[in-house]
């Protein structure tokens, strides 16, 4: 399956790179140069849930902070839903949101709802939109019970899943999920996945990075598998299979298989 740059690509990612400049060593600091991301180029459709698989260090979560127009590329065009992330964010930021797994972007000392309502405001959605929506993200992710409960009475999980609705909370047409089900316990995880199968039904689209192959597998219409800030292979998960199966149709391959010859150079 080939790219083809239409005009229902709500990103478009075109020779993007991103260099980091840091320090190594604690007493002789020697300058380092990092190319996290290097001539990076993909798009994704509207209504796509869209994988980006690569080990720790592949660029992943640069891409994501640059396409959600928290970091300014080195060079390179990105742009969602036509807008350049860098320069035009205003007109990006209403419509987008972000979830990235295993970090605490909720406050403690209130409880779900008013966590709800305090995002919301940000957004400056009108009270009677807001209440209807705070109701319905609370019981998309399970916490209608708990929802006027203090969020530092929560188990991790459910801090995980309030997230999720904070994420979801300005009704945004692209969703960013960083490793969104890491540390989340096989409930959560499966009901964050029931999720984003929901947010497809809707016409959202979803860009997500996952370590889980089966996860990728089971959600994703396309993969992108990224090493040293670049993409390998781009495909859907059942090409993908296909095309590094070897011809060998007696034994199933899995996406794992595909992953780690990729990542490890044996298929490339
Ligand atoms: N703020 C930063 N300063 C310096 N180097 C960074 C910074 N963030 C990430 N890197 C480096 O950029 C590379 C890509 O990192 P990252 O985008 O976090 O990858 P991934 O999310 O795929 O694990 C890594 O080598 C990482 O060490
Ligand atoms: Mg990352």
């Amino acid at each position: 399956m080939e790219q083809e740059l239409s005009e229902e690509s709500v990103i478009k990612v075109e020779k993007l790179r991103r260099v980091y400049h840091t320090k190594k060593g604690w007493i002789k600091r020697k300058k380092v140069t990092v190319t996290a991301v290097n001539d990076l180029s993909f798009f994704v459709q509207r209504g796509e849930v869209f994988g980006l698989l690569g080990e720790n260090g592949a660029g992943k979560t640069t891409t994501i902070k640059m396409l959600i127009t928290l970091l300014a590329p080195t060079s390179g065009s990105c742009k969602v839903l036509g807008f350049n992330t860098y320069g035009e964010e205003k007109m990006i930021r209403n419509r987008i949101n972000f979830i990235f797994g295993g970090e605490m972007g909720v406050y403690r000392r209130l409880s779900a709802r008013d966590n709800l309502r305090y995002f919301s405001n940000i957004y400056l959605i009108p009270t009677k939109i807001r209440e209807r929506r705070i109701t319905e993200l609370l019981e998309l992710v399970g916490l209608t019970e708990s929802a006027d409960l203090l969020v530092e009475t929560y188990s991790k999980g459910m801090i995980q899943r309030l997230q999720i609705a904070r994420g979801l909370i300005n009704n945004p047409e692209i969703i960013f999920m960083d490793e969104p089900t890491v540390g989340l316990d096989p409930v959560g995880a499966r009901m964050l996945r029931d999720i984003i199968r929901k947010l497809k039904e809707q016409g959202k689209t979803v860009l997500l990075t996952t370590h889980y192959m089966y996860e990728a597998d089971e959600l994703c219409d396309r993969i992108a598998i990224m090493k040293k800030g670049k993409i390998i292979a781009l495909d859907s998960p059942k090409e993908l299979k296909r095309k590094y199966s070897n011809n060998n149709d007696e034994q199933e391959i899995t996406l794992e298989d595909v992953y780690i010859s990729l990542v490890e150079g044996a298929a490339v």
